[in-house]
């Protein structure tokens, strides 16, 4: 769909996922994450940068697993994650969106929740790249794990640790071959409907990531 489409359609209401393809899975038990090795620092932020090509393939589940884990995963004993939060509120929920359905990430698991048996990657931002990456991933604030923050401060703390995942994905990705860029201009609307989030979950970010495509 080009981005025009979108935005007519956005403007209308009317952005909608497309039928998933593939079995949409209750739930989707990922390989343990291999958490050692890996691309040094430096050489990862030598590396970083946003890209907006993307091959169509799907990403095999141990790297889709592998880059979870670096976004948002459980990294030492008490659930401590690999991005910070304020009052360690944890209030970052990572959504996936596939082509066979929407999943949550449930990190204490190390699972993906089915929230929607819908391809809504079309939905998760304006340009037309992301409908044919094989994984968008969307950020979204739970205010009701955030009591002890004042409410005029949960947004911008909420923002500020959906950058610090969407920079772990960056590093991931620089350190794995992969594209990916971080991305705030979607249909928050039209996201939240299609995961049928609820009043207290807010859409803050979108992050597609693939293979990057090739000249043929
Ligand atoms: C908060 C934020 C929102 C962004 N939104 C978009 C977006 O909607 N679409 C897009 O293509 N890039 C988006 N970007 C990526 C920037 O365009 C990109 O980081 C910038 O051009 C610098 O390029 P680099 O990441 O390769 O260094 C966003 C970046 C940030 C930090």
């Amino acid at each position: 769909m080009t981005t025009l489409t979108k935005i007519a359609l956005g403007m209308m209401g009317a952005l909608r996922p497309k039928p998933a393809t593939g079995d949409s899975a209750t739930s989707i038990s990922l390989p343990q994450p291999a958490v050692q090795g890996g691309l040094p620092l430096m050489e990862a932020l030598a590396l970083r940068h946003s890209a907006r090509e993307f091959a169509p393939e799907a990403l095999p589940m141990a790297l889709l697993s592998n880059l979870l884990w670096a976004a948002y995963g459980i990294n030492r004993a008490g659930g401590g994650r690999t991005a910070p939060s304020a009052l360690n509120a944890q209030e970052i929920d990572v959504f996936v969106a596939l082509p066979s359905g929407a999943y949550r990430y449930d990190a204490v698991a190390n699972r993906l929740d089915l929230v929607a048996a819908s391809d809504l990657r079309s939905v998760t931002g304006y340009q037309d790249f992301v409908d044919e990456a094989p994984l968008d991933l969307v950020y979204v604030a739970d205010h009701a794990r955030m009591g002890l923050i004042p409410v005029a401060q949960r947004e911008s703390y909420a923002s500020a640790a959906a950058g610090a995942i969407a920079q772990n994905v960056y590093l991931f990705a620089a350190g794995n071959g992969l594209a990916t860029v971080i991305r705030a201009w979607i249909d928050r609307a039209a996201i939240a409907d299609a995961l049928g989030l609820t009043h207290d979950q807010q859409v803050l970010l979108s992050q597609t990531v693939g293979y990057p495509r090739t000249a043929a």
